[in-house]
């Protein structure tokens, strides 16, 4: 049997390439291997957006960034975590085994504390209880799948780690195996993509490329990328520079080395490397911005992938339910 690979995508508006490398394509290479199940956690994203609109069309972007960027529904069970009501249930069964101690020291609660702090507020001014419990809910949507493996970038390891700790107490507390015990995998190799200005491309420092802009925004964009103030003639290095590493992502090797050897020779501008840029980029991420727009134009058909998704996620959320109730004496 395959095993089984789970993430929870955040609806948080535009993906940008720099989600593509780090997370979004990562993600669909473990596809392959595993069993894979991916859903949109939109109960998580219920804790910072208030702003019904935004939310719901939030949910549907990301939803069709992915199916663009080649997520396979038919391989993949792709849902919505609020289509599945046994994660909540799973949830309220956890919180009787999670410390409120552990919670206390989850990285997300306690930035935000210190950051009160910082400021003079209360410390638990504008932290709600979503927030507080974050890694439960988290631990129930791993835990519910049986996941053997989440892939997660770094800042998620703690929450893994959460999960397994429930897990664990779970099972030592009936002396079996009611719940599987996940593990995280870290992609430790995925490239880093830097941003506009150089440094690491992230929706919070403002210097993303986004995936699906027009042709004409993404042009504009790659072409704000700064540089220093070598003349057209001066050699330039590749290596230090965003554009060529930006460059790399979207071409095969031999056209690395070529692009490469004319930032060498000298006579070649900044100007004219971005142009070569946007050639790249634009030529991979047209067919995706393709289905993107379409995707977009027919969201009842969107939510029926999600719902057919969330038709088959249910029966097995309800047996890890029904196998923990057992368990605890509520059957
Ligand atoms: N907390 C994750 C993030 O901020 C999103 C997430 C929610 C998740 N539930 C998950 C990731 C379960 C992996 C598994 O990106």
């Amino acid at each position: 049997m395959k095993k089984i690979s789970l993430t929870g995508i955040k609806p948080t508006g535009d993906l940008h390439i720099g989600n593509y490398f780090g997370a979004i394509k990562p993600a669909l290479e473990l596809a392959k291997e595993y069993d894979a199940r991916y859903f949109i956690a939109d109960y998580h994203a219920l804790n910072t957006m208030k702003n019904s609109k935004e939310l719901n069309f939030t949910i549907r972007q990301v939803a069709a960034g992915w199916l663009a960027c080649g997520l396979d529904p038919e391989k993949v069970i792709f849902y919505r975590q609020s289509s599945i009501p046994e994660v909540f249930e799973l949830t309220a069964m956890l919180m009787a085994f999670t410390a409120k101690g552990l919670m206390n020291r989850a990285h997300a609660y306690k930035a935000a504390v210190q950051e009160n702090t910082e400021r003079g507020d209360d410390t638990d001014a504008g932290i709600n209880m979503g927030l507080f419990t974050y890694p439960v809910l988290m631990a129930a949507d791993i835990i519910i799948f049986d996941s053997d493996i989440v892939p997660v970038g770094r800042d998620q390891v703690q929450h893994i780690e959460m999960a397994q700790d429930m897990a664990q107490s779970v099972n030592a507390n009936y002396g079996q195996q009611v719940l599987k015990v996940p593990q995280a995998g870290v992609q430790d190799n995925t490239a880093v993509v830097p941003g506009l200005d150089g440094r690491k491309m992230s929706k919070s420092y403002g210097n993303v490329i986004p995936l699906f802009a027009s042709e004409k925004a993404l042009h504009k964009t790659i072409m704000r990328i700064t540089t220093n103030s070598q003349s057209v003639q001066e050699p330039k290095d590749p290596d230090t520079s965003q554009i060529f590493q930006l460059y790399k992502l979207f071409a095969d090797e031999s056209g690395q080395a070529a692009l490469a050897e004319r930032y060498r020779a000298g006579g070649m501008g900044w100007g004219e490397a971005k142009e070569e840029l946007f050639s790249a980029v634009n030529r991979c991420l047209s067919p995706i911005r393709e289905r993107y727009d379409a995707i977009m134009s027919d969201i009842p058909s969107l939510d029926r992938i999600l719902k057919q998704g969330a038709e088959k996620a249910r029966p097995i959320a309800a047996a890890t339910v029904k196998r923990f109730r057992k368990a605890a004496g509520i059957d």
